[in-house]
């Protein structure tokens, strides 16, 4: 007897062979490079920006606090009712209430001292994040392009971003904290207006870090709205939360100032970094995801803004000028009247009226094409 096998043709049976041969090392090896391959790196989360995609890992969602720092007059329902973020829970500090269920020892040091006491109340209990944030919903403290809305901000933070980048201030523009706006320690002796706190900023990281020699230049973008890990809030021994709460309760200096000190050192205090400035394109989109394709495209957006502003600021002059018209040319006329004919005047006067009013409605067109090459960028980006 002749096995059916056998019967069969050799190309076909060497053909069977090789399939089951090639199959089971896919299954083998293939899943074994699946099991090796990290669970972050099989589930992402791709986010769009210029020359290539940008992954974050999915996974189960962290869970965040949002610490608002408030007096007992501030509204901040707003956290309590307009946020998306799921699961997040506010913690409301307030300042000036001993009775509030979370309270500084003293309504000293603004935001920075409140901020300080959480970290030390909450040391052995902390989510995966902290956010900790004013009670004001709106206002300038926090971007224009996020409509200076820390609920807009918060109902777009990428908190996948946060876990990986560990520390991040909410703000992203440079303007203030950054670049021109950076801390030199060195100006120890030198009044600056724009900068009252740098001054003292030597004296208050000394104390603060007890070091000697410290950074020259501190940079972070400013006003003390930040993200935080667990893990970096653990990076710091809770004694140290309390080392800070103590300065900043016995400090002499005022508490406008002691307070922003602390603008410029939550990131050396975090990532022992002085400097932390990341470029504002890539931040927005990693943070926020409004993505405008690359700096140039961001950049010609900002551009298009302060263009924007400028044509405003003139419109408003022209229209300053016309409300006060009437004054104008009676000034113009008495001023003149022994001089030319008084009909000769008003005929300057009347041909000034036109071309403002011209210039008038070309600005206005420019503005409104402006805008709205503002407002598509921004669709796009958003
Ligand atoms: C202080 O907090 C307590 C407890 O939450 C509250 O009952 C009281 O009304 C608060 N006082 C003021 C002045 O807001
Ligand atoms: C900091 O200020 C000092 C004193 O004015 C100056 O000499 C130095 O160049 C400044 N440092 C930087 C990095 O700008």
């Amino acid at each position: 007897m002749i096995s059916p096998v056998s019967n069969r043709p050799r190309t076909s049976r060497v053909f069977v062979s090789l399939s089951a041969a090639i199959f089971l090392f896919i299954c083998f090896v293939g899943r074994r490079h699946m099991h090796e391959l990290p669970i972050e790196v099989i589930e992402q989360h791709v986010v769009k920006q210029s020359g290539g995609a940008y992954r974050i890992p999915k996974g189960a969602l962290p869970s965040v606090n949002l610490v608002v720092a408030a007096t007992s007059n501030e509204d901040y329902s707003w956290a309590k009712n307009d946020l998306k973020v799921p699961g997040m829970v506010v913690v409301p500090y307030i300042a000036d209430n001993m009775s509030a269920p979370y309270h500084p020892q003293m309504n000293k040091g603004h935001e920075a001292m409140m901020y300080h006491q959480y970290f030390y109340d909450f040391y052995d209990n902390l989510p995966d994040i902290s956010i900790l944030v004013h009670s004001q919903s709106h206002s300038w403290h926090v971007d224009q392009l996020l409509d200076q809305s820390m609920i807009f901000s918060l109902n777009h933070l990428d908190l996948r971003e946060v876990q990986q980048r560990q520390f991040l201030n909410l703000r992203v523009t440079w303007g203030f904290g950054c670049m021109a706006g950076a801390i030199n320690t060195t100006r120890a002796n030198e009044e600056s207006g724009v900068l009252p706190e740098q001054k003292e900023m030597q004296e208050a990281f000394r104390a603060n870090f007890n070091l000697y020699d410290i950074p020259e230049i501190l940079a972070t973008p400013c006003c003390s709205q930040i993200a935080v890990t667990k893990e970096r809030i653990l990076s710091v021994p809770k004694e140290q939360y309390k080392h800070h709460i103590d300065w900043l309760l016995n400090t002499p200096l005022e508490d406008a100032i002691s307070g922003r000190t602390w603008e410029h050192m939550w990131q050396y205090l975090f990532l022992q970094k002085a400097i932390d400035c990341p470029l504002e394109h890539k931040a927005y989109c990693r943070l926020y995801h409004i993505c405008f394709g690359g700096r140039e495209q961001y950049d010609e957006f900002i551009e298009l803004q302060q263009g924007a502003q400028k044509l405003d600021q003139e419109l408003s002059k022209i229209n300053e000028f016309e409300e006060h018209w009437e004054e104008y040319g009676k000034e113009k006329e008495d001023a003149e009247e022994n001089g030319e004919k008084n009909e000769d005047v008003k005929g300057a006067i009347e041909v000034e009226k036109k071309a403002n009013s011209k210039m008038k409605i070309k600005l206005q067109r420019e503005l409104a094409s402006i805008r709205e090459a503002i407002r598509i960028r921004k669709e796009i980006a958003v």
